[in-house]
């Protein structure tokens, strides 16, 4: 029988609390502009579909995947481009939807894309920031909660493809 090491580090209230906190402070924030949300596949899909929910303004959502990790639990170091969003984002006000952000490179590589696109602006909104392995200097905007360090699986979040269905956030012992 396959058992699991893992222990609970944010449950369902706790996620569902700060979402809505920062939903309020998203739709403030961008009251009166032309907002896209636009999602990181595949690990920010539940988080995204929460956080949309609470934003009380009209937006547009859209969808871009980047692959840096492979099928492990270490970046690559590389980023490429798996597949775009569906409109263009010229004039639009970005906001990048991350399940969590490591190293940053991901991050600062979509950033500088949305940039390049003609984006009026860009924003950075992260479920989780995971600092301990900042290799590049990342603003987030708005973020949900600060976790240093560990393997994190659930609500979105993945080890090798496993485990996005758990509806809380868990440390994977690895
Ligand atoms: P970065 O480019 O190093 O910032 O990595 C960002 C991506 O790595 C995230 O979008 C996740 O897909 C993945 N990642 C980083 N840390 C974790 C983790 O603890 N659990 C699951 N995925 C992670
Ligand atoms: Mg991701």
């Amino acid at each position: 029988m396959q058992t699991t090491n893992k222990e609970l580090v944010l449950d369902s209230q706790t996620i569902q609390n700060r979402i809505l906190e920062m939903g309020r402070e998203i739709s403030q924030d961008y009251q009166d502009k032309e907002l896209v949300v636009i999602g990181v596949l595949k690990g920010a899909f539940i988080f995204m579909a929460d956080l949309v929910r609470t934003i009380s303004i009209p937006l547009a959502t859209d969808f871009i995947q980047v692959s840096s990790y492979g099928n492990s639990s270490a970046s690559s170091g590389k980023i490429t481009l798996v597949s775009s969003p569906s409109h263009s984002v010229k004039g639009s006000h970005v906001l990048l939807v991350e399940d969590i952000i490591d190293t940053g490179l991901t991050m600062q590589w979509l950033a500088d894309h949305f940039s390049e696109q003609g984006a009026a602006s860009v924003r950075i909104c992260s479920l989780i920031d995971k600092a301990e392995r900042r290799e590049h200097q990342i603003n987030i905007d708005y973020l949900g909660f600060s976790i240093p360090r560990g393997f994190l699986i659930g609500y979105g979040l993945d080890f090798e493809e496993k485990y996005r269905n758990l509806p809380q956030i868990y440390h994977l012992n690895l």
